[in-house]
């Protein structure tokens, strides 16, 4: 059966000191507690190596923001899945709406970055997720199995029974603006019906889909009470050991 999930996302938020500083007290945080999910944090790259050094991924896993989508050679400021990799990190985010938006990544790069990240054994956390005017226009259900289909669905059954999803609706990430619980809901079952019909209920009922947007320790509880809400993408929250821990102790 698929798996709670609490993921941090860091964004480029914090200097390399203060990075290892708040990892190690998330990490002492979990050292002694049994969360009822698996807790990531998905940081710069720039901390990764010394992250993993000083935390117990069997208790919080670690992961990246991004990766190239080239294997290697000359692209100048990039880095590559087998470089995330080689720090011992074991998860990336991909398609994240931030870099959809202000980097111009398209389903054909996201595409190469999954088959890069599986060459190199990390897990993607894949996102999706409308903007505002979709969501008005009621364009929001089309855009984000558009998404899905472009992105995902040229993998095998056993390649998409790897990934972890994550629906970001825009509008609510940074904004304060929650999708409420219904909301959320809504979306992720119209997305586990999308995966079901395409590689079978076991694999949608396996898939872990992670709700991303203005998530916090008042609100957690009640998004995660919801069947087909399996955990979140934490951003702003994810900055402090404590409202982080409030949503992981949400479940
Ligand atoms: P916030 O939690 O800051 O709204 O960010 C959500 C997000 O983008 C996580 O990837």
């Amino acid at each position: 059966m698929r798996k709670n999930i609490v993921a941090g996302n860091w964004k480029m938020n914090t200097t390399l000191q203060e990075g290892v500083a708040l990892a190690k007290e998330v990490n002492e945080a979990l050292k002694d507690a049994t969360p009822k999910c698996d807790v990531i944090i998905c940081v710069p790259f720039t901390h990764l190596a010394s992250i993993n050094g000083e935390i117990n991924q069997e208790k919080l896993g670690l992961g990246a923001e991004n990766c190239a989508d080239h294997k290697n050679g000359a692209y100048t400021g990039e880095v590559s899945a087998s470089m995330v990799a080689s720090t011992g990190a074991k998860y990336v985010i991909l398609g994240h709406s931030e870099r959809r938006q202000y980097y111009g990544e398209t389903s054909d790069t996201l595409r190469e970055k999954i088959a890069l990240a599986f060459e190199n054994g990390l897990t993607p956390i894949f996102c999706i997720g409308e903007v505002l005017e979709e969501r008005e226009n009621e364009t929001h259900f089309d855009v984000v199995k558009k998404q899905i289909e472009d992105a995902l669905f040229h993998l095998s059954a056993e390649e998409f029974g790897k990934i972890i999803l994550a629906y970001e609706p825009v509008w609510a990430i940074g904004t304060g603006k929650t999708a409420t619980d219904d909301q959320a809901q809504e979306m992720h079952a119209f997305i586990r019906g999308v995966i079901a019909d395409k590689y079978g209920k076991e694999v949608a009922d396996n898939t872990s889909i992670l709700y991303g947007g203005s998530c916090k320790p008042s609100n957690a509880a009640a998004l995660f009470a919801k069947p087909d809400v399996d955990g979140g993408l934490i951003g702003g929250a994810s900055l402090d050991c404590a409202s982080f821990m409030g949503i992981v102790n949400a479940f």
